[in-house]
């Protein structure tokens, strides 16, 4: 099977140039101007732009977590990346406290083996580090291409970890040569305000907010990069939503550390006066929980800045009837939102066709970032020859309205409900094989592989 595509603008991290890509098998073969080539389907690429195929390092599907599971299955939630130009996922596996990393493993790899149409990874959640714990870490990263480790300072009793375990799971994946990643809040003071809260009636969405404030995240950012710091691992904070949490790295900067940061579409666009809608609000209860207007804008500098690396979802999805286990409490609202679909389309409209990130920031944050820092470039995240063929055919005039009614999440609302978005996926190639074209499905479930990924990058 081969694939020429004509005439294309070409959109990297680095580079906006006219071109042809010629693809054969998984890989891309050449790229040039007027390839003199032969290929079973040619693509006429005349008006429009490809670029990497997405990387979305940050999205829970089918996922046990309070007391339900994340309504996208590894089918449907590939197959909505897929349709929204991202083709491939780095997903989180959960330690259950008590438990070996690898019963973890072989849960997750059971829901997930041969149901998806995308590319995709894990992440490893250490929720329980102990020395027989210890010991698995090099096993995953040499085994199993695991290459990093997820930690909670938050979700007290299910997944949090204490400062104790922390530095002694980051000197071991230091030693192996892997990467923490942290969902950075301070747990404790956040149950302390949830349990105020409750104990005075305050129970709707808008309280989730404020069981949250931005001290709770900037705090627990500082001391995670401090940790990091005094042990030397490479170091990602994912979901980073505000001004006093950013400013811990930038400062952190000062005595040259590098740390790496994600934050997600949801904290660039929307902001907490959504809470004040009752019970709607429901709709978008995820932690930390969307900030103000001044920390959008801290976020969209700091991609600029190059202190923000990654552009992710934490795509997370309930459907109404789950968010309605919390209707009379907000602590018992399952936390997340969906945005698996529309992370590329929304960050071209907003960001580049509004002139707040370039074309190449795009693609750096959405594509070649992930695959530098999690270990899987030149593999994926650039095209370049020998690269696998995961490329987005989009139509920067294409027009369209988001909405629950036509999206392919297996999630009853949107969270963009009505949104006008300028700019869509038309085609989308996955290792050599269009998996969507105009809108239809090419490929069929099983086609995603799991990408064992190499150590993780400490430079992007
Ligand atoms: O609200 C969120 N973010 N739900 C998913 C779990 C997490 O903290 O990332
Ligand atoms: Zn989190
Ligand atoms: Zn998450």
């Amino acid at each position: 099977m081969s694939i020429l595509i004509r005439n294309a603008r070409v959109i990297t991290a680095s580079d906006d140039y006219q071109a042809d890509i010629y693809i054969e098998g998984e890989r891309i073969q050449a790229i040039g101007k007027g390839l003199n080539v032969r290929a079973s389907q040619t693509i006429d690429a005349t008006g429009k732009i490809v670029f990497p195929g997405g990387i979305d390092p940050h999205v829970h599907l089918d996922m046990p977590f309070m007391g339900t599971f994340s309504s996208d299955s590894y089918a449907t939630g590939t197959l909505a990346a897929l349709h929204g130009g991202t083709t491939m996922v780095i997903d989180f596996i959960l330690q259950t406290q008590g438990k070996p990393l690898y019963h973890a493993l072989e849960a997750w790899r059971g829901r997930s083996d041969g149901n998806c149409y995308g590319d995709y990874s894990f992440h490893m959640a250490v929720t329980d580090f102990n020395e027989s714990t210890r010991k698995e870490v090099g096993q995953l990263i040499e085994k199993e291409g695991i290459t990093s480790f997820k930690t909670f300072m938050a979700y007290k009793g299910a997944l949090m970890i204490d400062d104790g375990q922390m530095v002694g799971l980051m000197q071991e994946v230091r030693e192996r040569g892997g990467m923490v990643t942290v969902h950075a809040t301070n747990g404790d003071m956040i149950d302390g305000l949830i349990a105020k809260h409750r104990a005075e009636g305050k129970l709707s969405p808008l309280y989730h907010y404020l069981s949250q404030p931005e001290v709770t995240e900037a705090e627990a950012s500082g001391r995670f990069v401090d940790l990091a710091h005094y042990t030397g691992v490479p170091a990602y904070i994912v979901h980073l939503t505000c001004e006093g949490a950013l400013n811990q790295v930038r400062e952190a900067t000062y005595r040259n550390q590098k740390v790496f940061v994600e934050t997600c579409i949801q904290y660039l666009l929307l902001d907490a006066s959504l809470y004040e809608k009752n019970p709607e609000g429901a709709k978008w209860v995820m932690s930390p929980p969307l900030r103000q207007k001044k920390d959008q804008e801290t976020l969209w500098a700091g991609l600029n800045q190059g202190l923000v690396q990654v552009v992710a979802t934490d795509h997370c999805p309930f459907q109404w009837e789950q968010k309605m286990m919390g209707k009379d409490d907000f602590s018992k609202i399952p936390n997340g939102h969906p945005a698996i679909e529309h992370r590329m389309e929304l960050l071209w409209s907003e960001g580049v066709q509004k002139g707040r990130i370039s074309p190449n920031k795009y693609v750096e944050v959405t594509a070649t970032n992930p695959a530098k820092i999690f270990g899987m470039y030149p593999r994926k995240g650039c095209i370049a020859v020998g690269s696998d063929a995961d490329l987005v055919i989009f139509d920067p005039l294409h027009q369209h309205k988001l909405s629950a009614s036509n999206h392919h999440m297996n999630v009853d609302y949107s969270a963009y409900e009505g949104w006008e978005v300028q700019g869509k996926c038309e085609t989308v190639i996955l290792r050599g094989e269009v998996a969507i074209d105009k809108g239809e499905v090419k490929v069929k479930k099983g086609y995603g592989q799991f990408v064992r990924r190499g150590k993780a990058g400490k430079v992007v």
